[in-house]
């Protein structure tokens, strides 16, 4: 199993390219499943999740075609997938593939939507929380699916097709808003969804499906329409920047110091979580070409933190917030309030000699004057990254074990940094 041996240290400086957004591409692949003809996706980042995801849709009968490089793409440039979903062959989603990927679950609601059926096994994905279906499965219902559950699969049904409904969820989801949104598009008659998710990647998606055909005003607010249609065409889209990625790297240069240009980082996606790097004395300049990051000096203000849906501060930077206190001057405050176990990296951030303390869901960090590196392992895809982000500054040598998890979700996270100073290589096998 590969692992990643990084030397802390060093500053970061030069620039870094941002992939497009691993949460938005998920789902607009899955989107594919909803027409005959071809959508062709720009931007779609290079990772382990999104060749899954290819091979879950091959074995409903898709073909995906990546484009080769043209001259002048550069390095780090995202793929072009042309997905086409002529025939649907089979619509049942096994348990060996789902269960790898929780966002895999979600081609339930295409399938349903245009073949009027669907087998779906119950996902897995990052062990952050129970992560239940049951929104999806009551979104689902309410536009008229029949739906059972039968040896670890749902089955879902629908003979005369989906019915437009109104959708109020509980609480806000982003899973239960894209399975909504793409149930709806398709439905006959008119889809209210209310307390829908605003993440930018709903937007995202609602944008490529209205290309496509769909008639969705109010996506990315808590009340989204759908006017169904009949059929959806093929369209191209480009996916967003990962907010993700970017607020990860702006926190790795607030933890080294130095100056890093995040190319193609959007600001308006993560303000939120800027605006606490702004707190805690790290320089954010947004510009034509992105986010410039830097630290230069001054040391790291401790900050108080509680993540919420979008737009607030985001549960997926949480991990590398708290890594990033590690070294506050004085006592930082970090709450989770989106998935209930998500702190497995504290006891992993304690070996670098970090002092943390949980009571309930509200984590205590004293920040600390030096950390030093040793053996850690990754156990979620955010948590992981967190790990990398101490590593960078701790005296002398880190191994992150298990790094499958990066691989999810960071686009080649080795040569990004290295190309900035970082001491950082990937040891195979
Ligand atoms: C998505 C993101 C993930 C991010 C999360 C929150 C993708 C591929 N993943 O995950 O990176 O951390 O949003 O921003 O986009 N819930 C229920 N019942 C349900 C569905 C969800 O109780 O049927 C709960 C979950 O357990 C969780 C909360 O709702 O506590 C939010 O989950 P949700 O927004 O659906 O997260 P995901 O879509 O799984």
């Amino acid at each position: 199993m590969d692992r990643i041996r990084i030397i802390g240290g060093n500053k970061l400086h030069g620039t870094i390219p941002i992939s497009g957004a691993k949460n938005a591409a998920l789902p607009l692949m899955i989107a594919a499943l909803l027409t005959d003809e071809t959508l062709i996706l720009d931007n779609v980042p290079r990772l382990a999740d999104v060749a899954l995801l290819q091979r879950i849709l091959g074995n409903h009968g898709v073909d995906i075609m990546a484009a080769g490089k043209r001259p002048g793409d550069h390095e780090y440039q995202g793929q072009t997938l042309h997905i086409s979903a002529k025939n649907i062959i089979d619509t049942t989603a096994p348990y060996e593939l789902v269960s790898k990927m929780r966002a895999s679950f979600w081609v339930v609601a295409p399938l349903l939507a245009r073949m009027h059926e669907a087998k779906v096994s119950l996902p897995g994905g990052c062990a952050i929380g129970t992560r239940p279906v049951d929104l999806l499965i009551m979104a689902l219902e309410k536009l008229g699916a029949e739906i059972s559950i039968d040896g670890g699969y749902v089955i879902a049904k629908a003979p005369g097709g989906l019915k437009g409904a109104t959708i109020e969820f509980p609480k806000v989801t982003v899973s239960g808003t894209h399975v909504a949104l793409m149930a709806a598009t398709l439905a006959k008659g008119s889809t209210i969804i209310s307390n829908a998710a605003c993440e930018p990647e709903i937007a995202d998606v609602a944008g490529c499906l209205n290309k496509m055909g769909a008639k969705i005003t109010g996506a990315g607010t808590p009340r989204i329409l759908i006017e169904g249609v009949a059929k959806l065409h093929g369209a191209r889209h480009t996916v967003l920047p990962d907010r993700i990625e970017t607020g990860t790297y702006a926190m790795a240069v607030a933890m080294t110091g130095g100056e890093v240009q995040l190319s193609g980082a959007r600001p308006e996606l993560l303000q939120a979580a800027l605006d606490v790097l702004t707190e805690a004395g790290v320089s954010i300049t947004p510009n034509n070409d992105g986010i410039k990051v830097s630290r230069n000096g001054a040391g790291i203000s401790p900050v108080t933190v509680t993540t919420a849906p979008f737009p607030g501060f985001p549960t997926d930077l949480q991990a590398q917030l708290m890594a990033l206190m590690t070294r506050a001057k004085g006592a930082s405050h970090i709450t989770e309030t989106i998935f209930e176990n998500r702190f497995m990296h504290v006891q992993e951030l304690a070996r670098f000699g970090a002092k943390i303390s949980l009571d309930g869901e509200t984590a205590t960090i004293d920040g600390v004057s030096k950390l030093r590196g040793a053996p850690v392992m990754a156990t979620d895809l955010r948590a992981s990254v967190s790990l990398v982000i101490a590593a960078l500054a701790a005296d002398g040598e880190t191994m992150v074990n298990r790094i499958y998890h990066l691989d999810r979700g960071f686009e080649r996270l080795e040569e990004k940094l290295s190309a900035c100073g970082a001491t950082i290589e990937r040891i195979s096998g």
